[in-house]
């Protein structure tokens, strides 16, 4: 008889995921669904890309970094020429990137989106030179990149400020990145809904499993909206979508850490730039912290008392209300109540759930297979993981990363999985889940 083949090892299955996924200069997130390079995921997937090849994750992120715009924002999608305009929605002639927003600086020879997504960009960077500090200094990686992701947290700081408090406002549920979360359905409730326009994402995907028409056309109105008015931010009356979210703050204020180091690394200061994220985890707790629900919830400007200024708390349990757990300087007894939130019945972490849930197991809006109304996603389960591990539950954190890698392999590196079974949901060989795996599976030191 002969011998079996011996079956591929994750890490060898996860690398073939990236490799499926590289066009040559980046990494789609899917070959079907997402057939374009998308910014934070980009940022995920060199985190992981770096352990396979530093070199690919430099370039990865020079791409992304390439399409930035002269007004510092780095774009959420950067459109592939040789895909056909038909295979995503919204399409480059959607964004008209090129022409509606030639005033904010979009560069003239790549198509993209017109919004953002959350800035992991310089935290990657960071993890990405670290992997083979040789490779990246001979190619002087730190020192080209430097200067746009500097301008990048400049353009949010300065121009994303709406609620002129010290936190960046995200004024579309796709910059947040957790498009149909249950956080949004009141924000968005006062947005009409667009009717003409043809999906693409339901013929790679199951319905059920995705945003709703109606959701779909209120992304579309805020969109044509924000291209209409040329892309310009603070025009002084508030986006008819503005809420300050945790996670999107607290990746910022993550990446600003990441930024001084890369600062001192290149010979700079960065004492300066840790007092900014010291500044912005101190926002973070003024603005988004309720200390009785021990939990960050996202703020509303529109919503609140009608005439008073200054928004309102949206209290739904959404898994970014715990991510802030990633901040080193985080009061003690802010992130021992977040510890508990997240292990607590609302989350079930290490308790009633594989891996935790985008949005509350108690809520009456959960759905365990609707893209962000309750499936786990593996990029914010890794950095609830690193959260853990920073506040000193390293049983927990082992434990979740044990489960991580299990489902990863076990479903095909889902997009996404019912956090209760693990089963798998949506895309799969999806990019970031596959590069997460590897970041898991390799040397703790190097992250
Ligand atoms: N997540 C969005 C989509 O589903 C876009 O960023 O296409």
């Amino acid at each position: 008889m002969r011998p079996a083949r011996p079956r591929s090892s994750l890490r060898d299955r996860a690398a073939r995921v990236l490799d499926a996924n590289w066009t040559g200069t980046s990494t789609v997130p899917s070959r079907t669904l997402y057939p374009h390079q998308w910014s934070w995921d980009s940022a995920f997937i060199a985190i992981g890309l770096r352990h396979v090849s530093p070199l690919r994750a430099q370039g990865e992120l020079e791409t992304l970094l390439a399409a930035q715009w002269g007004d510092g924002r780095i774009p959420h999608i950067v459109f592939n020429p040789a895909v056909a305009p038909d295979a995503y929605f919204p399409s480059p002639d959607f964004w008209r990137s090129s022409t509606a927003g030639r005033a904010a600086g979009a560069p003239a020879s790549v198509q993209t989106s017109g919004i953002v997504q959350p800035p992991v960009h310089a935290l990657a960077a960071w993890l990405v030179h670290r992997a083979d500090p040789g490779l990246s200094r001979s190619r002087d990686f730190l020192a080209r990149v430097y200067p746009a992701l500097a301008a990048w947290h400049r353009y949010l700081l300065h121009r994303r400020d709406h609620g002129g408090a010290g936190l960046v406002s995200v004024i579309h549920p796709w910059e947040q990145g957790m498009d149909n979360s249950p956080c949004w359905d009141a924000p968005l409730r006062r947005v009409s809904p667009a009717r003409a326009f043809r999906r693409a994402d339901l013929e790679h995907g199951a319905a059920q499993d995705r945003p709703t028409d109606l959701d779909y056309g209120r992304y579309v109105r805020l969109a044509s909206d924000y291209r209409d008015a040329e892309y310009a931010d603070g025009s002084g009356e508030l986006a008819a979508f503005a809420v300050e979210d945790p996670a999107f703050n607290a990746l910022l204020a993550a990446s600003e850490h990441a930024l001084a180091r890369i600062a001192c690394e290149l010979g700079a200061a960065g004492t300066a730039r840790h007092a900014r994220a010291e500044r912005l985890t101190a926002a973070l707790v003024r603005r988004l912290w309720d200390p009785e629900a021990g939990m960050f919830f996202c703020r509303d400007l529109r919503g609140g008392v009608e005439g008073e200024a200054g928004g309102g708390l949206v209290r739904e349990y959404g898994i970014s209300g715990l991510l802030p757990l990633i901040l080193p300087t985080l009061p003690r007894e802010v992130g021992r109540a977040l510890v508990d939130t997240a292990c607590g019945p609302h989350f079930g972490v290490g308790d009633l759930v594989r891996m935790a849930p985008s949005y509350d197991l108690l809520g009456p809006a959960f759905d365990p297979h609707r893209y962000w109304r309750g499936p786990a996603w593996f990029n914010t389960n890794w950095l609830l993981e690193h959260g853990l591990r920073l506040h000193g539950e390293h049983a927990r954190a082992g434990r979740l990363r044990a489960a991580m890698l299990d489902v990863a392999g076990a479903s095909d590196f889902a997009e996404y999985v019912d956090p209760r079974t693990g089963a798998g949901r949506g895309a799969r060989g999806f990019g970031w889940t596959a590069a997460l795996t590897l970041d898991l599976l390799a040397e703790r030191t190097s992250r």
